[in-house]
């Protein structure tokens, strides 16, 4: 993590000072303080570099014989919120990685939580995945001061942000993880670390314990798959808590479609479709790290998805812990199996919202596009909290509707269900009212995150990969409930 200081003067000095500007290069915080320092080659200099003050745009400019041998002016563009500090931030992350130590007025921006989103963006726009390659150069920013803050307000506040960055920046890493490095028993690994480190409970099931424990859904989707299932739970329970949640998150470690074999192409994309059980565990982190009084449950079915000599077959029919049946007529639809069992569990503790997060249909993609997830809700207060959270952190959610009459499109003839619906259509939406038949009569949110969950470009302070997305609106919503 960076070292966030308050203190520094615009005079005082350095390698580099980073201040932000807005459309049509007016001066924010700080900025025309630089531009006086430069002195009278800056309005040329800018020309130069086309730079306007649009989101997106930063000007390195080196000014011998001024406090700073360098400054960045950093574009905000003209409608400025926290999302925007965010972007501006991972925009600059890129362009100064290899200074130690910069200063800047960003924290000054007229927004409430402004060092916060700049310790974000700028953090999680550093971000890289190198662990495979035999040569990589890490990022040498170790230390932030934000100029004029002398009581450290602003430097406590950027701080105060580590918890949902390092959260994300887990959820990440296991994201970028190729399948043949994080099996169902390393992702339960993984969980027993995060629960040793902030000392959650954790239970890992195996897979002698699935029949026992009924779950058929997760013994199905992982009967063609050679290694080995878990069902993983985790527990924080903070003392006096206000609200208790629990977190569903899909683990399929890599979903090759199974017998329903999926087409080659971007086949090994579907490394991503743990993202669902990376992001719970990167919430839960993020929550027990920052020591909210919100008891949290996280449940995660894990498993790869694989057409092996035992697989489930097209036509079988499973029977997930609920007991609701399922003929399972494609066996790519794996994601609602495994998840069956995960919210059964969840809706047997009786927590005041069930939250689910999976990668889950490609329709979702089709509906919203890559860089919004889809909200489904049985509760309009509850879909109401999660999108204002989704508000606060700036990962975009829109709510799609529970039609009850599209339910009979999963109409069995043999069992209570079928895994899909045999339409073409609205399939994100009949893939939710699969999920509705496992929650009971619990208040509960499904997030559809197939889309933003790996980033396709880089921009700002997202890299392409594992986004974390997810992992900031949970954490947000937690903090609420923590207030209420
Ligand atoms: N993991 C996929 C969904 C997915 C697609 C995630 C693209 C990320 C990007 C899921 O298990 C799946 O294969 N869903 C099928 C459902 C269909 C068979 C009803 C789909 O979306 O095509
Ligand atoms: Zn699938
Ligand atoms: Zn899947």
């Amino acid at each position: 993590m960076i070292d966030f200081r308050g203190g520094a003067t615009i005079e005082s000095g350095g390698r580099l000072l980073a201040v932000p500007v807005y459309a049509d290069r007016t001066w924010g915080p700080g900025a025309a303080q630089a531009a006086g320092a430069i002195g009278d080659g800056l309005e040329g200099q800018l020309d130069l570099l086309d730079f306007t003050g649009k989101l997106g745009q930063v000007a390195i400019v080196p000014a011998s014989g001024s406090p700073f041998a360098t400054y960045a002016f950093v574009g905000l563009g003209d409608d400025v919120d926290l999302e925007v500090v965010r972007q501006a931030a991972g925009w600059l992350a890129r362009s100064v990685s290899r200074i130690e130590e910069i200063a800047t007025t960003m924290h000054l921006i007229d927004v409430d939580g402004a060092a916060a989103a700049f310790a974000e963006g700028f953090q999680l726009g550093l971000y890289r995945f190198d662990k495979y390659r035999s040569e990589s150069e890490p990022p040498s920013v170790e230390a932030v001061v934000f100029v004029g803050d002398d009581g450290g307000a602003a430097a406590e506040a950027a701080a105060a942000a580590a918890p949902g960055i390092e959260g994300a920046m887990l959820t990440r890493d296991l994201i970028n993880e190729p399948a043949n490095g994080k099996s169902p028993e390393t992702l339960a690994g993984i969980a027993a670390g995060i629960a040793g480190e902030y000392g959650l409970h954790i239970r890992v099931y195996e897979p002698s314990e699935f029949g026992d424990e009924r779950f058929g859904g997760l013994m199905g989707v992982a009967a063609g798959a050679a290694n080995p299932a878990r069902m993983v739970e985790l527990l924080y329970q903070p003392e006096d808590p206000k609200a208790f949640i629990a977190l569903v998150g899909k683990g399929i470690v890599f979903d090759s479609g199974g017998l329903s074999l999926k087409p080659a192409a971007n086949m090994e994309d579907m490394k991503t479709d743990m993202s669902g059980a990376a992001v719970v565990f990167g919430a839960m982190k993020a929550i027990a790290s920052a020591g909210l009084p919100v008891k949290v449950l996280g449940i995660t079915p894990i498993t790869e998805n694989m057409p092996g000599g035992s697989a489930t077959r097209p036509g079988d029919v499973l029977v997930p812990r609920n007991g609701t049946s399922v003929e399972v007529l494609n066996t790519d639809a794996e994601g609602r199996l495994v998840l069956a069992d995960g919210l059964s569990l969840a809706a047997e503790r009786s927590p005041d919202l069930i939250v689910d997060v999976a990668t889950l249909t490609g329709a979702c993609v089709i509906a919203l596009g890559e860089k919004i997830g889809g909200l489904w809700s049985n509760d309009d207060d509850a879909a109401e909290q999660v999108l204002r959270a989704s508000a606060r952190s700036g990962e975009r959610f829109w709510r799609m509707p529970l039609p009850a009459d599209y339910r009979k499109a999963l109409d069995s003839t043999v069992a209570d269900l079928k895994n899909i619906s045999g339409s073409r259509y609205g399939g994100a939406i009949h893939a939710a009212l699969f999920l509705k038949e496992y929650v009971g009569e619990n208040r509960w949110v499904h997030l559809d995150i197939a889309g933003p969950a790996r980033w396709k470009e880089e921009e700002h302070y997202l890299r392409k990969g594992g986004s974390g997305f997810g992992v900031r609106t949970l954490l947000a919503l937690a903090e609420e409930l923590a207030t209420t």
